[in-house]
């Protein structure tokens, strides 16, 4: 096992860890979602689509009407501003990769940068 395939682990272990704790009791554990309520990040193509957004999405939460796998979605999401913009690295490699997700993998520049559209 190389460096790096450990680190990557790590990385998706701290993932999963926050996303049971911050995201599974609405999305649940299979990502599948809740119905018309909360719509699924497995299989997701918003999730594949709109991975600028990711990083705004988790920390601050989003309430537009979104259309996710042809179904509208309109409940808001609370975001989790206290999150290291490493930790919300770290949730969006885990989505990104888990359940069959195959959307690729983000560097913490990447979210910074994200950042700077809703970082006040
Ligand atoms: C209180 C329930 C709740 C929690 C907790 C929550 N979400 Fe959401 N999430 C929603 C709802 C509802 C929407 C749809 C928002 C809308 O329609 O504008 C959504 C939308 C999304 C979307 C965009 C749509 C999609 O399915 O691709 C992503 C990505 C997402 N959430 C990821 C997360 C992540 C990651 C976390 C944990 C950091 C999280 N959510 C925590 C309820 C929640």
């Amino acid at each position: 096992m190389g460096l790096l395939t450990r680190c990557d682990q790590t990385t998706y272990k701290q993932g999963e860890l926050l996303y049971v704790k911050f995201c599974s009791n609405c999305h649940a554990e299979d990502g599948k979602g809740l119905k018309a309520l909360i719509p699924p990040l497995a299989g997701a193509d918003y999730l594949k689509q709109h991975q600028d957004e990711l990083a705004c999405i988790i920390k601050y939460g989003i309430s537009s009407k979104i259309k996710v796998n042809g179904v509208e979605f309109e409940q808001p999401m609370p975001g989790v501003p206290q999150l290291s913009d490493f930790e919300i690295t770290n949730i969006i490699n885990y989505i990104n990769q888990a359940w069959g997700n195959d959307y690729g993998y983000v560097k913490i520049a990447y979210v910074r940068k994200s950042l700077k559209v809703c970082d006040k």
